[in-house]
């Protein structure tokens, strides 16, 4: 009897040790978490939609130091930047490393006249009047909205856009912020 003086409750070790264990666990668990959230926010070139043919703004944008216009020249006269055709891409993998199976994947579609169905990543809903071309007549940089798209190898929307984002801008800015501005 003197030897389960200390165990009132059978089974699993004194109670001290049972909640050690348990406050352990939740710990284990919480760290874990934060280590897997702490990833996706500081590595978020890892994470981002997977294209139907791979793409990478870090490598064409970022090392290569092709212009944002080259590929998206419509934003600048048009409410939409819209995604190039294959013929962009083709300017220059008619020549550039043709043999390279990302590459001929690429061709392939292109000889195909094949359509590429590219996923979005930005998107407001359809009750919200958007237009590039006004924004980038003021002079805005597309990374105000858009992030640092030439360091990401697929696009994550950072910042992520929502009314709050385009109204403090257009308050700071003295720009109107009248409703019917963005829902028309
Ligand atoms: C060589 C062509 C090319 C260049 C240069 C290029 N892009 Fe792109 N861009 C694409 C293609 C193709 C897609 C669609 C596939 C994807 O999302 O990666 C795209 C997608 C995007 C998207 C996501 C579209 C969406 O659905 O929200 C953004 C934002 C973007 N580009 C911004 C930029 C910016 C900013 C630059 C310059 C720093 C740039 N792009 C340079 C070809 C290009
Ligand atoms: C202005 C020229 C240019 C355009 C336009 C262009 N690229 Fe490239 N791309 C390059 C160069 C240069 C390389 C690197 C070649 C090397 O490594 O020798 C490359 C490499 C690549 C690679 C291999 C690198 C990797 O990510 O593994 C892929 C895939 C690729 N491009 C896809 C595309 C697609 C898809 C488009 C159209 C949306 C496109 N490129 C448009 C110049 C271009
Ligand atoms: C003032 C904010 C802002 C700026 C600056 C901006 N964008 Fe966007 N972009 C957006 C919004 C908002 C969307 C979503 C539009 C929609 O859903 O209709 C978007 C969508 C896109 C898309 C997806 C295709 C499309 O046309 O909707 C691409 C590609 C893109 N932007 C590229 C660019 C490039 C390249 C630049 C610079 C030349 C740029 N953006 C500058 C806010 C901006
Ligand atoms: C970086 C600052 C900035 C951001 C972010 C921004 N705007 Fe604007 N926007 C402006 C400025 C400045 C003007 C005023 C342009 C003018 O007066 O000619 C403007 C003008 C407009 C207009 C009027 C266009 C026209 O036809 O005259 C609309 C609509 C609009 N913005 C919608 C949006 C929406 C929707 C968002 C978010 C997705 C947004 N804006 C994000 C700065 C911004
Ligand atoms: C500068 C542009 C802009 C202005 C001005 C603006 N909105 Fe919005 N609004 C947006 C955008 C962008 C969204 C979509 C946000 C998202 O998808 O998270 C939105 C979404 C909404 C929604 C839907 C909210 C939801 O949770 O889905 C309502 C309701 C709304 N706005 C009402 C208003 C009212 C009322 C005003 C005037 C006081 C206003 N908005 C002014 C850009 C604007």
């Amino acid at each position: 009897m003197t030897e389960r003086a200390g165990q009132p409750e059978s089974g699993g070790g004194p109670r001290w040790y049972r909640q050690a264990v348990v406050e352990l666990g939740f710990l284990t668990a919480a760290v874990l978490a934060a280590m897997v959230l702490s990833y996706y926010y500081y590595y978020p070139s890892e994470a981002g939609v997977v294209q139907p043919l791979p793409f990478s703004h870090r490598f064409h944008a970022g090392e290569k130091k092709i212009g944002c216009l080259l590929c998206h020249a419509d934003a600048q006269d048009s409410p939409r930047a819209g995604v190039p055709p294959l013929e962009t891409c083709m300017l220059c993998h008619k020549r550039i490393i043709v043999n390279y199976p990302k590459i001929e994947q690429l061709t392939k579609y292109y000889n195909e006249n094949r359509p590429v169905a590219w996923q979005r990543v930005n998107a407001v809903p359809e009750f919200v009047y958007f237009d590039h071309s006004v924004h980038l007549h003021k002079g805005f940089d597309c990374g105000r909205c858009h992030g640092d798209v030439s360091s990401m190898d697929r696009v994550v929307p950072r910042p992520v856009i929502t009314m709050g984002f385009c109204v403090d801008c257009h308050r700071a800015e003295g720009a109107s912020h009248d409703c019917y501005m963005c829902h028309r």
